[in-house]
């Protein structure tokens, strides 16, 4: 007896001293975007096996986009004849020119086929949740239905024709998916602002009806008292999570910075195309959402994505991470890596996932570790064009501050300019200085249209007035998705001030910069 309580009295202190794992949280996901590539049956079955194997227990279906509508509904055949077809397989060359239909590359599933992948990952404990985009994201429903259309992307709120177009699909998409919510898009309309709001309310109508729970994006949130059925899944920024829930909605967080698996995992040369962004597997698993979620997800977009190989490279292994961390169970990151490493392995060996071999991991780029001393360290600089408002970085100490940037756009290194003249900074060095090397280092990233510059322009100067060029160069465009370069001049002068111009090309595009160093 005294052996039992004093047993009891240990585990009690253990708790208290080590934390005790929370509750799972209900929503445990990931999202497969198999509108931008249409993804065959066999992959989306090896997911769910995967996520069976590591708890993840809700697979959101990005099921219609402009790219493809990827599920037959039979009362409006056109969705698939027209819509789940395009003439390009490449997305980006098919984004870029007409956006034309029919053709021979897409697919779509039919109800058949879906209704027995949902049996399969229903026995597995994997709900499957349907996303149908309205009003935005919609080209494809508008070239099938163009009586639908308020423009070539976007539903007609004001038409009654759209709901009964509305109430017709989902009636489908809820007989195929017996899933307790149905996701409804809401993002990025770009038109009929005043009107979303009452566009979302009247399908919410249609999904209340149907007796499932509604879930937008969080673009569809807005300050009136919360319906507390419709569930907010917040995809920018994290504190709009915040909001959501003190208006009483339940929240599914996939903030973009930590949960958007279409960034590169690893040294972006080293890996295959990706949208940008640079998302380890550490930085996944250091994201920390609000304690009062409903759950959190990882989100595969695939516009840059065309096979299913390439779609679990991008997934795994960072989905263990959204598994662990939705969990309950707090695991250090050594702990937690050494078990992602072995269920990568898991995936490969007995799945034949194409998981990201983190054995391999060459990690973040050098140079962002790596503070430098030079002339210019610290040194005033002088914005002849503004950096833009979006990619501030440091502000103005930014280009001399001594700190690089890393692989990723984002990570607050890099400094982010647009418009015709680029990047055209003065530093002022304070007093004249022999020097014998000016350069910068810039960043190409095509996804967010981030290029290097075509020209670079570096001019020397004692009064700051009168600017003598020291060299003028003339750069070829490169195709590289993604490249780094630290570009400039070598010689000998001895000068004060610094012009430094890098104008963009033909593509113009953002020019991102994030140090530049003299000596
Ligand atoms: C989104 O990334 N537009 C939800």
């Amino acid at each position: 007896m005294l052996m039992k309580h004093t047993l009891t009295l240990l585990l009690m202190l253990a708790s208290c001293l080590f934390g005790r794992a929370a509750e799972p949280m209900d929503w445990r996901g990931i999202m497969i975007d198999v509108s931008r590539h249409f993804m065959p049956l066999d992959f989306l079955y090896r997911q769910v096996d995967a996520m069976q194997h590591f708890g993840l227990n809700k697979l959101h279906l990005h099921l219609t986009d402009a790219a493809g509508w990827r599920m037959e509904i039979k009362s409006r055949p056109r969705l698939t004849e027209v819509g789940a077809w395009r003439p390009e397989a490449n997305w980006q060359t098919w984004w870029d020119g007409d956006r034309h239909y029919g053709g021979s590359y897409g697919g779509y599933y039919t109800q058949e086929e879906l209704r027995q992948l949902v049996t399969y990952a229903m026995e597995r404990g994997v709900d499957i949740v349907p996303e149908i985009e309205f009003p935005a994201h919609s080209e494809e429903v508008v070239a099938a239905y163009p009586e639908l259309g308020f423009n070539h992307a976007e539903l007609d709120m004001q038409k009654s024709e759209v709901y009964r177009f509305m109430r017709d699909v989902l009636c489908e998409v809820a007989d195929v998916f017996p899933s307790e919510y149905l996701h409804l898009g809401g993002d990025e309309a770009a038109t009929q602002h005043e009107l979303q709001p009452i566009g979302m309310r009247q399908v919410k109508h249609i999904v209340d009806s149907l007796g499932r729970k509604m879930i937008v994006w969080d673009e569809a949130l807005t300050d009136e008292p919360a319906d507390s059925t419709m569930v907010i899944m917040v995809w920018r920024n994290p504190d709009t999570a915040k909001k959501a829930i003190d208006l009483h909605h339940p929240v599914i967080m996939c903030p973009g910075a930590w949960c958007y698996f279409d960034k590169c995992q690893d040294a972006p040369m080293t890996q295959p195309r990706s949208a940008g962004g640079y998302l380890p597997l550490e930085k996944v698993y250091a994201f920390r959402p609000l304690p009062d979620v409903l759950g959190i997800q990882g989100n595969v977009w695939t516009e840059h994505i065309a096979t299913p190989d390439h779609a679990e490279h991008m997934l795994w292994p960072r989905a263990i991470a959204i598994a662990q961390l939705a969990s309950g169970e707090h695991l250090a990151w050594d702990v937690f890596r050494q078990k992602a490493v072995e269920g990568t392995r898991w995936l490969r060996d007995t799945l034949g996932v194409n998981a990201f071999n983190l054995d391999t991991e060459v990690g973040e780029r050098p140079e962002r570790g790596r503070p430098i001393r030079c002339a210019t360290t610290g040194c005033n600089v002088s914005y002849n064009t503004p950096f833009h408002p979006a990619y501030p970085a440091a502000g103005e100490c930014t280009l001399t501050d001594g700190l690089q940037g890393g692989w990723s756009n984002t990570d607050g290194r890099w400094q982010g300019f647009i418009g015709r003249r680029g990047m055209d900074v003065t530093i002022d060095l304070g007093r004249r200085q022999r020097l014998s090397c000016i350069e910068a280092s810039f960043l190409q990233s095509t996804g967010p249209e981030i290029f290097l510059p075509s020209q670079l322009i570096i001019s020397a100067s004692n009064d700051g007035t009168n600017f003598t060029t020291l060299q003028h160069t003339t750069l070829p465009d490169s195709p590289a998705p993604e490249r780094y370069e630290t570009l400039g001049w070598k010689g000998h002068t001895r000068t004060r001030f610094i012009r430094f111009q890098a104008v963009p090309g033909a593509r113009q595009g953002w020019i991102f910069c994030d140090e530049i160093m003299a000596r």
